[in-house]
């Protein structure tokens, strides 16, 4: 009952593909700060565990539990025991009827009824009909099945993907913002070495997460396509059973008809245990949504979720995060010690190029410093430019130049503060300050596990209804299918019988039966009697 629990246990991992970033448990316990846990799914995980002598289970959605797996196995309880009771019965059943068949009565005629027959007939018939709608729900919903599944592993594997990308692109500014600086000025050496530690651990986690959503989403992916060929199988391997043995019990081919009881008994008996491990699946299907949506509603809690996915590791995530606004801080004031030493300067004449290039007009406007020096927020002061504005705000105060002088030297020719060379300069830092600052936030929901939330949200309420339903579906499309073929297969006995006993009975009414050479010899002994 519990042995298929590894191979359900790999399906739940579906939604667990977004995988953690720095992770360590003690970390993600130092985040949730209390030992208040909390049972996720409760009322729906209250279920007999046979583990424990049948009481009640109530540690709810925990599938590093093992009671948790026999409690949710035992729901499908019944379905097992019908697998094991038809197996055993009429597995009996048919070595008696072939024990019988060989020694004791062969041949024996015996009166037929023709109401018997009709009965017999009618009931073939409804029992077929019955498999090929059984089969053909399953056949439905293991499509819907699929289309749902995959559809949730892909958004999943999205959502993973825009958090690759979003780290990448965080990196790539903070790396940007290494080599960013308005000439002769750049970042401090102890800056540089920050940005490449920084780069160095948000590179490594980024790459984790795409590895381990690349093979997760892969083993999952084959997985669903396994299940779906075996649905497949299974449904077709009903329905021509199913048609087989309707068209040779109305033949009256009594042989062939006990070679497809046979194989009836076993697909029969192997419907039922798919049958029971898909209830299986459907209840921790549901287990898992429930689970997830109280996850998200109490992001204070301890939960069993947080054993599998203690979120990120938030210190690390808040360190990445710090020293990214200390770079961003060191930046802009790099870029403003610039503006206002240089380029706002009014130039005495004595003074050296490049302080000294001709600049004229009205003071650039500084570039607005984000945080204070303690990484707090600060809110911009008058006459400062947002990094995002700043590139557009700045071009009004580009000089047309004249090449003058020793090679590199540009002077201003026209009015203006920032020659074209510094402008480019200027424009990048301020592109960095914002990139730094727009992905802050990223970072910040990484760090707060607001991302998986989020996710787990989104799953809950667009992929959940439909997981749920197929997979209800596809379980009683297989459990009707299984049922319909297995009284099939005692429909055929019974008819194949009737039929053979009819068969008999006109033979001994019409002794001139043409067609029926092989029964000269019987009649004549018959006759002799
Ligand atoms: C989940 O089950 C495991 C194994 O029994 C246990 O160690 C863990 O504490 C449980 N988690 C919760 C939150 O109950
Ligand atoms: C201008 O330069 C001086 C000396 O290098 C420095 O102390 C000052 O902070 C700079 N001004 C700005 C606005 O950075
Ligand atoms: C300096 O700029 C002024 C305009 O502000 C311009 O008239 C003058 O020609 C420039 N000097 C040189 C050497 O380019
Ligand atoms: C800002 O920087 C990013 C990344 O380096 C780059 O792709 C983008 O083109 C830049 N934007 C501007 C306006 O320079």
């Amino acid at each position: 009952m519990i042995a298929p629990a590894p191979r359900a246990t790999h399906l739940v991992l579906l939604f667990l593909v977004s995988v953690p970033l720095f992770a360590t448990d003690a970390s993600a316990a130092a985040w949730w700060g209390t030992d208040s846990s909390f049972v996720l799914a409760a009322a729906q995980t209250h279920r007999q565990d046979p583990l424990d002598g049948f009481r009640y289970y109530t540690g709810g959605w925990n599938i590093s539990d093992e009671h948790y797996w026999a409690s949710v196995g035992f729901t499908a309880a019944p379905v097992f025991a019908a697998a094991g009771v038809w197996f055993v019965v009429f597995g009996i059943a048919l070595f008696l009827a072939a024990c019988c068949f060989c020694c004791c009565c062969p041949g024996r005629a015996r009166s037929y009824s023709r109401a018997c027959l009709a009965v017999s007939l009618v009931l073939l018939l409804a029992v077929t009909a019955a498999a090929a709608v059984g089969c053909a729900m399953l056949y439905d919903g293991q499509g819907r099945f699929h289309g749902s599944t995959t559809a949730t592993l892909e958004y999943v594997v999205r959502q993973s993907g825009d958090t690759v990308n979003n780290l990448r692109t965080f990196t790539g500014f903070l790396q940007t913002a290494k080599a960013t600086g308005v000439e002769p000025f750049t970042l401090p050496d102890k800056v540089k070495g920050t940005i490449d530690e920084v780069v160095g651990k948000v590179s490594a986690a980024s790459n984790e997460l795409a590895a381990r959503t690349a093979s997760n989403a892969a083993k999952i992916r084959s997985a669903l396509e396994t299940v779906r060929k075996v649905l497949i199988v299974v449904a077709a391997a009903l329905l021509i059973l199913a048609f087989l043995g309707l068209v040779f019990s109305l033949c009256g081919l009594e042989s062939i008809i006990y070679l497809l009881v046979f194989i009836g008994w076993i697909l029969v008996a192997g419907t039922f245990v798919l049958c029971g491990t898909f209830l299986l699946l459907h209840n921790v299907v549901g287990d898992t949504c429930v689970a997830m949506g109280e996850w998200v509603q109490h992001p204070q809690a301890h939960t069993a979720l947080d054993d599998i996915l203690p979120c990120v590791d938030t210190a690390a995530a808040k360190e990445a995060l710090d020293r990214s606004k200390e770079v961003n801080y060191n930046l802009v004031n790099v870029l403003n010690g610039a503006l206002a030493n240089v380029s706002n300067a009014n130039p005495p004449p004595q003074l050296p190029p490049p302080v000294n290039y001709n600049q004229s007009g009205p003071p650039v406007p500084l570039l607005c410093n984000p945080y204070t020096a303690d990484l707090g927020d600060r809110a911009c002061a008058s006459g400062e430019v947002a990094a995002a504005d700043a590139p557009r705000a700045w071009q009004a105060f580009v000089c047309r130049t004249a090449a003058t002088g020793g090679p590199d030297q540009e002077v201003c020719a026209t009015a203006g503060r920032v020659t074209p060379a510094m402008y480019a300069q200027l424009a990048g830092a301020a592109n960095v300050s914002y990139g730094l600052s727009h992905y802050g936030p990223v970072l910040a929901a990484l760090a707060d596990c607001t991302f998986l939330r989020e996710t787990f949200r989104s799953v809950g309420d667009d992929h959940c209804p439909g997981l749920r339903r197929y997979s209800g579906q596809v379980f009683r499309g297989m459990l009707g299918a299984a049922v319909a073929v297995m009284l099939a297969v005692l429909a055929w006995v019974v008819h194949a019988r009737e039929q053979r006993r009819r068969s008999e009975a006109k033979e001994l009414i019409m002794p001139a039966s043409p067609y029926m050479f092989h029964h000269v010899e019987e009649r004549a002994l018959l006759r002799a009697r």
